[in-house]
């Protein structure tokens, strides 16, 4: 390639997510409209070095690609460039890794680099820029827990998946009178089971932001059971602390750095047949979360943020990440984004709206939520308000009756 051009580069980071190809289309279409050429680096971070591994991107070969699940760039989580340990922990790079970084952004003259990827992706980016090398960052995750972004393309589509399976086991559900145990991903964030459990219309959520205990899940199985509904559908995120153990992990296996998370599904439908001897079973919808077409929603988010990424390089704010800020697309500094999640507040108002409609959490009685409290708290007021209101209204229809 001709060393004068002016190019932008892209790579995917991390593991994969609907949305991802959206974004690379959004970006080749509007980088080569600006008179940029664009390479894709192949498996994330590790196609910039022994051997830099690229390919050119056109409107050809990202043609059709808006809807295509995965990247066809392949991503990695593991190798040379993990930069984060757990949740807070960073970890640097090797400085030779970085001047190897850096002799191919001079060998390829790139103007900016867009890194694709969840906090630990985004944390590389972040050391990158602090080495002065031109990056800029999207944030991707189904998890959704990135701080500074009120959405990340890929929560849509995991959030559309859970919540079909969840309509899919709420029939069979019923049939067998069982109860069903779904566990979806979400690392430390309890996103996507909130989500897919309000629009799958479960009846017990449990969430890494929230404590719960198993005598309470009883308790609204039963309830449900004397109120004639024989079966129950729980979503459980993989994340959410089992009581008196905490969070369930896959021992030996590690994703990059990072511990796996799963398993806890099994352990809850076990305990609730040991307690209850009701018949339950376990879904773990893994990776299906993961796969298939954007949704909608994501597409058009994944878009913006493609042509946004490049706009990024053109002001040159390096060291920044596009976000999401209904209803507009901005960006912030990296590093206000990583290494701090942001999860799922117990008070939050889709958490209040759950509990009102009867969805338990495994934390209270359903008359110590907070919609149940304040209608307790202002009983008097209200019965008071409705009999004057009643009283106003009958006086109005009689003198009404008598003009
Ligand atoms: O961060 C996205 C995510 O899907 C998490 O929800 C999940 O814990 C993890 O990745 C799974 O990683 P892997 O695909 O490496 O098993």
């Amino acid at each position: 390639m001709a060393s004068k051009a002016k190019r932008i580069g892209i790579l995917t980071s991390g593991g994969d997510c609907p949305g991802l190809n959206a974004v690379i289309r959004g970006a080749v279409k509007t980088a080569n409209r600006l008179g940029f050429d664009t390479i894709g680096f192949l498996k994330g971070y590790e196609g910039l070095v022994d051997p830099v591994q690229y390919v050119p991107l056109n409107d050809e070969n990202t043609r059709g690609i808006l809807s295509r699940g995965g990247t066809i760039l392949g991503s990695t989580n593991k190798g040379r460039f993990a930069a984060t340990v757990g949740v807070n922990d960073r970890v640097e790079l090797c400085p030779q890794l970085m001047k190897k970084v850096k002799g191919t952004f001079d060998q390829l003259s790139l103007s900016g680099l867009i890194c694709i990827g969840g906090d630990g992706s985004l944390a590389v980016a972040q050391q990158f820029h602090e080495y002065g090398l031109p990056v800029v960052g999207v944030p991707k995750t189904i998890d959704n827990d990135l701080s500074a972004t009120a959405f990340t393309f890929g929560f849509d589509s995991a959030v559309e998946c859970g919540t079909e399976a969840l309509d899919r086991l709420q029939t069979t559900a019923a049939s067998h009178e069982r109860i069903m145990v779904m566990e979806v991903m979400g690392r430390h964030a309890g996103w996507i089971a909130l989500h897919s459990g309000i629009g799958g219309g479960a009846d017990v959520i449990l969430i890494p932001e929230i404590q719960w205990n198993f005598d309470i899940v009883c308790e609204k199985i039963l309830e449900r059971y004397k109120a004639g509904k024989k079966f129950t559908l729980i979503v459980v995120a993989e994340g959410a602390h089992m009581p008196d153990i905490g969070m369930v992990t896959q021992e030996d296996e590690q994703t990059g750095r990072q511990t796996r998370l799963g398993g806890i599904g099994h352990l809850v439908a076990a305990e609730i047949e040991r307690r209850l001897h009701f018949e339950a079973r376990t879904v773990v919808l893994g990776h299906l979360q993961r796969g298939g077409a954007p949704t909608t929603f994501d597409r058009v988010l994944a878009t913006q943020f493609g042509a946004h990424a490049v706009r990024t390089i053109v002001e040159r704010r390096f060291g920044h990440m596009v976000c999401y800020n209904p209803p507009n697309i901005e960006s912030v500094p990296i590093l206000a984004a990583v290494h701090q999640l942001r999860t799922v507040h117990p008070d939050s108002s889709a958490v209040q709206a759950a509990q009102a409609m009867g969805i338990s959490f495994g934390n209270c009685a359903l008359h110590e939520t907070p919609f149940q409290r304040y209608v307790t708290q202002h009983d008097h007021e209200i019965a008071t308000d409705d009999a004057t209101a009643l009283l106003e209204s009958a006086l109005q229809s009689l003198v009404g009756a008598e003009t």
